[in-house]
């Protein structure tokens, strides 16, 4: 569920006007509405209402100082997987007991800012990375709390970019390696083992392999207790899927449920890291028709968005749904056309054979749909494109949340030699 809709026949967020917006900000521009973005965290947590958890929004997917203050306000915690992104959670005001740090490598001026800032919990991936860890703390003279990240050897289903819990995956610590790298741990003087930390990938449409991952997860904490290792924070991770294209993912309740039934016996607090589902629908990409070309074989809609913008449908062969702003062309008579941006790459196309107005005009609004999660964070400035502002609604207000870059601003962080000069 979203808050974009046609009102009066004109795409709306909330009770914003697109096309009023769009003579504001200049096109392209990223929209996000504040309903849904709390909606999703408040449905996302609730499913979670009676266990001890705590959910650490994945700010991978969307890292907007007003979108994560927008979620702090409702109680998230963060998931971080950088210093930067580190400083931008408590920069808008997540608590530092409410940040995990998750990632493959953490370099040492990471892991010292991170214990500085007395986060809640850092988790490792390899062994390597936890020997530094702890030569890092005792340095420091703390004790750095710890979860290990592991990798349960399950197929998540999911598109192999984004699959991160099978044995020829690069993330986390081989289960069946568990109980030993944990002994290892548990004897290190900078080391505080306090939790264990799972995610398989991202996007999954069924809670079959989560319910393998988190039942694997489970025994392993019963026989680490077997072993005087007590496991007191369970990170289950993020990845629960939306509807880019008619997926029907199983709901929070369902995923919460499911939670509970697998590791909700253990007593231990739980930490959640949802990315997609809260920001996912939460936003949308709003470009203009420049040109329509008619080739020998297709037509050809350009807009003024490219793949630097939007990466996800080269990327991943992501589908977005793409709809024009004015409702009366979803009733107009539909042509098959390519929707592709500027850039000098045939994989700058956001989608083939889609169906929109076969009089559909350059000058006129498109919405990508489902663009709020890995959209703007993952933009590029790839053939000198400034990077896309940032909109967030609420309500009849709007706020620019992030200004277009300008072109100068871009080309200034260049700096030439002095023997060019
Ligand atoms: N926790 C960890 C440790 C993660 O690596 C991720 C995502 C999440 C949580 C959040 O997962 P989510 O709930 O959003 O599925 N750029 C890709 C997605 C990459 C996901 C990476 N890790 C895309 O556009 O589909």
């Amino acid at each position: 569920m979203n808050h974009f809709q046609y009102i009066d026949g004109v795409l709306h967020a909330e009770g914003v006007s697109i096309p009023a917006l769009a003579e504001k900000v200049g096109t392209p521009f990223y929209c996000y509405s504040t309903a849904t973005l709390e909606r999703h965290y408040k449905v996302y947590a609730s499913a979670f209402d009676g266990l001890d958890a705590t959910v650490c929004y994945a700010i991978k997917a969307n890292s907007n100082q007003a979108v994560l203050k927008t979620l702090a306000k409702l109680g998230a915690g963060a998931d971080v997987v950088s210093v930067g992104e580190m400083r931008r959670a408590l920069r808008a005001g997540v608590a530092p007991d409410k940040v995990i740090f998750s990632g493959v490598g953490k370099a040492d001026a990471e892991m010292r800012e991170a214990l500085d800032a007395d986060i809640a919990q850092i988790n490792v991936e390899s062994i390597p990375e936890l020997e530094e860890l702890n030569r890092v703390a005792i340095d420091m003279g703390k004790k750095a709390r710890i979860a290990i990240r592991i990798n349960p050897h399950v197929d998540a289903k999911t598109h192999e970019k984004i699959a991160t819990g099978k044995a020829e995956n690069k993330f986390g610590i081989d289960w069946t390696r568990a109980i030993e790298v944990y002994r290892m741990a548990a004897a290190m003087e900078g080391i505080d083992v306090t939790g264990i930390a799972m995610h398989i990938g991202s996007q999954l449409t069924d809670l079959a392999p989560f319910r393998e991952a988190f039942t694997r997860l489970s025994g392993l904490v019963e026989k680490l207790r077997d072993e005087g290792i007590i496991i007191r924070n369970l990170d289950l991770g993020g990845g629960l899927g939306i509807a880019y294209q008619g997926e029907t993912p199983p709901l929070p309740d369902a995923y919460g449920q499911m939670v509970r039934e697998t590791v909700g016996h253990l007593g231990c607090h739980i930490t959640l890291e949802p990315g997609r589902l809260i920001a996912g629908n939460a936003g949308v990409m709003i470009s203009r028709v420049m040109y329509i070309k008619d080739g020998e074989a297709k037509r050809f809609v350009i807009l003024d968005a490219a793949m630097n913008d939007l990466i996800r449908p080269t990327l991943y062969n992501a589908y977005h749904e793409i709809i024009p702003v004015d409702e009366q062309g979803e009733k107009d008579k539909q042509a098959l056309v390519d929707v592709v941006g500027p850039v000098c790459e045939t994989g700058d196309t956001f989608g083939k054979d889609r169906k929109l107005p076969d009089n559909l005009q350059p000058g006129d609004l498109v919405a990508v749909m489902s663009a709020g999660a890995y959209g703007a964070v993952m933009s590029s400035t790839y053939n000198t494109r400034a990077l896309t502002p940032e909109v967030l609604v609420k309500d009849d207000a709007y706020a620019i949340i992030r200004p277009r870059q300008s072109i100068d601003e871009l080309i200034g962080l260049d700096r030439i030699p002095e023997w060019l000069d």
